[in-house]
């Protein structure tokens, strides 16, 4: 892991790209050399009432000018506050935290599954991969929303000219209902070395762990829990190993082998 730094950034830039769905530009990172795809940042919100901090995954980050980019979904207060925010305004940022992806190698078929806003750490592996060299024609990268509304930044996806599934639950956009069934679809029986990478709801994941398991398809699979302090003290992000004992997601995660972790 990288040594963690905590940064006061500015927002650089700050933009609504769908309904209710944020990216925000923060400057300058001293760490952007550092940062794997899958890790995160842990944000203090600048305001009185709002005492823990958000984590939220790397989006996307430029090193030639040390920015960062995350990327959003206003849930509730603490999401809210951050899209009240305008720029020249700062932030208390700690980070790069957590582990990050470990990169396949290049004779595999990447499934990448990014089920709503668990699509930006997808993004930053495929990202990642391709300009390294991974062929784009083997990641299949299946994004999946409740509509179309919820399928955000589409365009920057499509330039990684990765092979592009969308798939909505009611239909509004690309392939009619779960991503796991998208999947099923694509792939069925006709290529041998796959390998899951995934970041979205819980059901979704459960779906993908049990699917890896049951076809043997090796993967890893990005996890949330509540984070009160992000480094590893306190436990409030734990969760059953399958192996017995537990592991904390903010340090030894949030990324985890397909059945390493009782979901
Ligand atoms: C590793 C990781 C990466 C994430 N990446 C993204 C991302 O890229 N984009 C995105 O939109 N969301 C991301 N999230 C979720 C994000 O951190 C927020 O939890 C989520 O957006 C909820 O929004 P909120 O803070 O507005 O909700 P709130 O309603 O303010 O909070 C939700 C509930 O969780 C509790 N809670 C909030 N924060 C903490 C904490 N730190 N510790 C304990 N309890 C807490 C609150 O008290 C409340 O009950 C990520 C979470 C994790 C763990
Ligand atoms: S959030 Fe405190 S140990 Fe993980």
């Amino acid at each position: 892991m990288s040594k963690i730094v905590i940064e006061n950034l500015a927002i650089i830039n700050k933009k609504e790209v769908g309904s209710g769905y944020f990216l925000l530009t923060l400057g300058f990172f001293s760490k952007t050399g550092t940062i794997k795809a899958g890790q995160f940042v842990h944000i203090r919100l600048p305001r009185s009432n709002i005492y823990f901090r958000r984590a939220f995954s790397i989006y996307d980050y430029n090193p030639g000018n040390k920015t960062i980019d995350l990327l959003f979904r206003v849930l509730g207060r603490g999401t809210a506050a951050l899209a009240a925010m305008s720029p020249g305004e700062t932030l208390d940022v700690l980070g790069p935290l957590g582990n990050g992806f470990k990169f396949p190698n290049k004779n595999e078929t990447v499934l990448m599954a990014a089920g709503g806003i668990g699509m930006p750490p997808i993004y930053l592996l495929a990202r990642q991969m391709v300009q390294k060299g991974f062929d784009p024609s083997r990641i299949f990268f299946f994004y999946g929303g409740q509509t179309k509304n919820d399928l955000v930044e589409i365009s920057r996806i499509r330039k990684l000219k990765t092979r592009l599934y969308p798939a909505t639950d009611n239909g509004s956009y690309g392939f009619k209902g779960l991503l796991t069934e998208a999947i099923s679809s694509v792939i069925n029986g006709k290529e041998a070395r796959y390998r899951i990478f995934a970041c979205g709801p819980e059901g979704m994941l459960k779906a993908l762990d049990q699917f890896g398991r049951t076809e043997q398809i090796p993967g890893q699979l990005s996890l949330e829990a509540p984070m009160p302090c992000g480094i590893g003290v306190c436990l409030g992000c734990i969760l059953p190993l399958r192996a017995g004992g537990y592991t904390r997601v903010c340090r030894e995660g949030p990324v985890y082998d397909i059945g390493e972790v009782l979901l």
